[in-house]
């Protein structure tokens, strides 16, 4: 461990050196992705904990990673943007084109199941998921049509390879900002998600499905965190300072 922590130090300083400190920050509720600038003091305070404890907490995830050897993962901060680039698609888009379309019709059952008992916070859950599904099919589609493949080209280009694409969209920084709105919006939509199912606590007469349907969204809800960190935190920071002036 190389860096003093303290109130000051910020969440996305940590979580884009230390990936393994992501686990802290879900522990405690914190945003490290879309509110990845703040520092420890201002999102303890915000999350009413202590920040003595926190920063503990963070300093023990460290330690106990860098007493293992085979858990480094890559530095995204140097790696080539085009590696970055199919590193979110191969992992984090695959995984959303593939658990979508599969929660959606897991929402539809639980809602026929349960319906009679859950109604009320079911069709919300079903709603809220149904404009998830929407919004993020529209998000992944831009990326991986428009922006990624541009970011790649201008890449290329610096490095002295084809000529420099062309860009609709003006500077980098216009549909980035686009980018980064959509992410704030899905996050909130899975915050409030989880407040109707109340922290997607099982109502005693749940079935498997419907236990089946809190554990997916969960991990969508934690594979999105991951997904729209390396994007607000790294690639998109790293394509707007690449770009001449
Ligand atoms: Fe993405
Ligand atoms: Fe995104």
């Amino acid at each position: 461990m190389s860096i003093q922590i303290d109130g000051n130090t910020t969440v996305r300083e940590l979580v884009g050196r230390y990936p393994q400190t992501r686990k802290t920050f879900e522990k405690y509720g914190i945003d490290y992705c879309c509110g990845g600038g703040r520092c420890l003091a201002e999102v303890a305070q915000e999350r009413r904990a202590a920040l003595p404890d926190l920063v503990r907490d963070i300093e023990a995830a460290l330690v106990e990673t860098s007493t293992r050897t085979a858990t480094a993962e890559k530095d995204w901060y140097a790696a080539p943007l085009h590696e970055l680039s199919d590193h979110i698609l191969q992992v984090h888009h695959a995984y959303m084109h593939e658990a979508l379309p599969r929660i959606k019709e897991l929402v539809r059952k639980v809602l026929n199941a349960h319906g009679a008992h859950h109604g009320a916070m079911l069709r919300q859950v079903s709603d809220l998921y149904n404009a998830l599904d929407t919004e993020l099919t529209n998000h992944l589609r831009k990326e991986e049509e428009v922006l990624f493949p541009y970011i790649v080209a201008a890449e290329a280009h610096r490095q002295g390879g084809p000529k420099e694409p062309p860009a609709c969209f003006g500077s980098v920084g216009n549909p980035i900002r686009q980018m980064e709105a959509e992410h704030e919006s899905a996050g909130e939509v899975l915050v409030q998600i989880r407040k109707v199912t109340s922290g997607y606590s099982l109502p005693d007469d749940a079935c498997p499905t419907f236990r089946a349907l809190y554990e997916e969204l969960e991990r969508m809800e934690e594979d999105l965190h991951q997904h729209i960190h390396l994007e607000n935190n790294i690639l998109f920071p790293r394509a707007i300072a690449a770009e001449p002036d």
